[in-house]
């Protein structure tokens, strides 16, 4: 992506699977990927466009992602997108208090991602762990078919 400054906020507490999504966006975008810890409110908005991603941890994104986002005084329109994976297929839903935060925060809301992820648990009562081998390819082609999206 020539002109534009991008960066990418990345929890992936788990398998690695968000930051195996989050290294291929990068890729596209051509841009760093931190962890929230590694940049400051202020830092995040001297970017054209944000994207903020974790795995989905009891039901949302991340608290971290919601720390760092809570601390800026005023996203001022910039650009933000989202990216998850998740045991759950639907795993979007689950965007949905970052989404409200984002918009409190004036941030402008680009756009979506979400992917299957590996885990091996016990979770909604399947024993032996859901998506094995996910993300895969074709999430890894998603994803970056998404990151282009997000540059123009
Ligand atoms: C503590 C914990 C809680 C989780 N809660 C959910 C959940 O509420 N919904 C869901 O769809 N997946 C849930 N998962 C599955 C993860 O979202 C999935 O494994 C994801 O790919 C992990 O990403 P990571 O490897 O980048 O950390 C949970 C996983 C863990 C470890």
């Amino acid at each position: 992506m020539e002109g534009k400054n991008a960066i990418i906020i990345c929890v992936s507490k788990h398998q690695g699977n968000t930051l195996k999504i989050a290294n291929k966006m990068a890729e596209v975008l051509k841009c760093e990927v931190k962890g929230p810890k590694e940049i400051s409110p202020e830092e995040i908005l001297k970017y054209d466009i944000i994207g903020l991603g974790s795995g989905i941890y009891a039901f949302g994104m991340h608290r971290s992602l919601k720390r760092l986002i809570k601390k800026v005084k005023d996203g001022d329109g910039k650009k933000v997108f989202l990216f998850s994976t998740s045991a759950d297929l639907d795993g979007k839903k689950y965007h949905k208090s970052m989404i409200r935060l984002l918009e409190k925060k004036n941030f402008n809301l680009i756009g979506e991602f979400n992917c299957p992820g590996s885990y091996f648990g016990l979770i909604f009562g399947k024993k032996g762990g859901v998506n094995p081998d996910r993300p895969d390819e074709s999430d890894l082609n998603a994803a970056a078919e998404f990151a282009r999206k997000m540059a123009f």
